[in-house]
């Protein structure tokens, strides 16, 4: 199918290489799974893997079958899903295919052990060290490796999740809780997102895990990706297709949101929704035929 409106976004595969060079950089002792979730967070799932594949040193994502669609495309190193499996079956394709799994509760443990043959595993215990969202307690990490000791094909890393790397709060509170629950442990470990890689050294130890600074965003509100020499990989372009002239007092767009102040000649940029249900393409044809003219999308 062929699309003709005038709106693109364009994925720069270089800038993607630079913004993970610039992880690997800032955490050199550190491998960094690129955070593929989301589709790429919004920029092609697809896009990513072809910029970063014979670069990054793993890739992390949410969905078994997209991570099985990475396997099947060629891609050899480390896949990590970060939330887990969602069923037996899902963990039957982890140590079939060699993909690594957080794991954040029990009943995740008991679809992975249920599945689990002989195949080498690798799984990653997820601490609730203060985001509230995912993870065991203390009690229920001694419960999950308590399961799994003895059990010599499954390689075990802990790992956490910042609530407020890129605030005041910092990290050190949520760094503290996981060495309480941590323990003695010498295993891999993972604790970094992309505000923890840019300001947080001390958290780099063995994996790190950069989302958004691989797109070329800040995390922060005190600095541009510009000050962090971060590239934006996305570029969105498009296409004036309709000029107005207004007079002080004219309103513009749903709701009136602008009002002009003085006598202007406005653009309007092809930018806006685009019509993917029927509800929406009904409307989409509703409003071109009311117009008379061709004007695509926009709210
Ligand atoms: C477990 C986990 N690690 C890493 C990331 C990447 O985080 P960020 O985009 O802040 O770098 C995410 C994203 O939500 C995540 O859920």
């Amino acid at each position: 199918m062929s699309i003709n409106r005038p709106i693109r976004a364009r994925i720069a595969a270089a800038a993607l290489r630079h913004n993970y060079r610039e992880v690997k950089r800032l955490a050199p002792q550190s491998r960094a799974w690129a955070v593929i979730k989301a589709n790429a967070y919004g920029h092609g799932q697809a896009a990513a893997i072809g910029a970063l594949r014979d670069e990054a040193d793993g890739f992390a994502l949410l969905e078994c079958e997209n991570a099985l669609a990475l396997r099947a495309a060629g891609i050899r190193q480390p896949i990590l899903l970060l939330e887990g499996v969602f069923s037996t079956a899902d963990a039957r394709h982890l140590s079939a295919q060699g993909i690594a799994s957080v794991v954040h509760c029990h009943e995740q443990l008991d679809m992975v052990l249920a599945a689990n043959g002989d195949a080498p595993l690798t799984l990653w215990l997820k601490l609730n060290t203060g985001m509230n969202r995912l993870g065991f307690d203390a009690a229920g990490l001694r419960a999950a490796r308590h399961r799994l000791q003895g059990l010599s094909t499954v390689n075990l890393g802990l790992m956490t999740h910042f609530a407020e790397a890129d605030g005041e709060r910092g990290v050190a509170w949520q760094m503290d809780h996981f060495q309480a629950m941590a323990g003695d442990w010498r295993g891999p470990v993972s604790l970094a997102n992309s505000a923890a890689i840019l300001r947080h050294p001390q958290t780099h130890r063995d994996w790190v895990r950069p989302g958004i600074m691989l797109y070329g965003a800040s995390p922060f509100a005190d600095a541009s990706a510009q000050a962090l020499a971060l590239q934006p990989v996305m570029h969105l372009e498009s296409a004036l297709i309709g000029v107005q002239q207004l007079q002080p007092g004219d309103r513009v767009g749903y709701g009136g949101t602008f009002t002009a102040e003085r006598p202007m000649r406005i653009g309007i940029v092809a930018c806006g929704y685009a019509a993917t249900s029927p509800i929406c393409r009904e409307r989409a044809s509703v409003r071109r035929s009311r117009c008379g003219a061709k004007v695509r999308g926009g709210r």
